[in-house]
């Protein structure tokens, strides 16, 4: 029996663990998903500058962010898909989130 079915009949068994089960699920989702965004910052917004660029920058304002990584895709059409570029603009908007791909100095 793999992992998927044990975890099925457990919850057949004992559907009380579903809303526990449900939120381990989605709190591992957010940490796989603001993982990938800080991997795939790191990956894509150096090539024309450094980090520092972005965490020179103070503010955590949302709108700011998004004008400004659509401004950075459109110096290279290929950077970002409308996801990511979604997902990389709430990230750096984050004090939190965008100090983590910032290497203190
Ligand atoms: C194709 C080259 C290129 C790539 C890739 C790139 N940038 Fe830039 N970036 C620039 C240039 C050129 C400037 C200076 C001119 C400007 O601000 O538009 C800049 C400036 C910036 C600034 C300063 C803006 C300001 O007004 O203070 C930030 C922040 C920034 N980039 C973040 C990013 C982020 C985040 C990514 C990844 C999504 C990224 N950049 C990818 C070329 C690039």
């Amino acid at each position: 029996m793999n992992m998927t079915e044990k975890v099925i009949q457990t919850l057949r068994r004992r559907p009380h663990v579903m809303p526990a089960f449900l939120t381990v699920l989605v709190l591992l989702a957010c940490f796989a998903g603001a993982q990938d965004t800080g991997a795939l910052i790191l990956e894509r917004c150096q090539d024309c500058h450094e980090m520092d660029k972005s965490c020179l920058v103070q503010t955590s304002d949302a709108q700011w962010w998004q004008t400004t990584v659509l401004r950075m895709a459109e110096y290279k059409s290929e950077l970002l898909t409308a996801d990511e570029a979604s997902a990389v603009s709430a990230f750096l908007a984050d004090p939190q989130k965008r100090a983590s791909v910032c290497t203190p100095k």
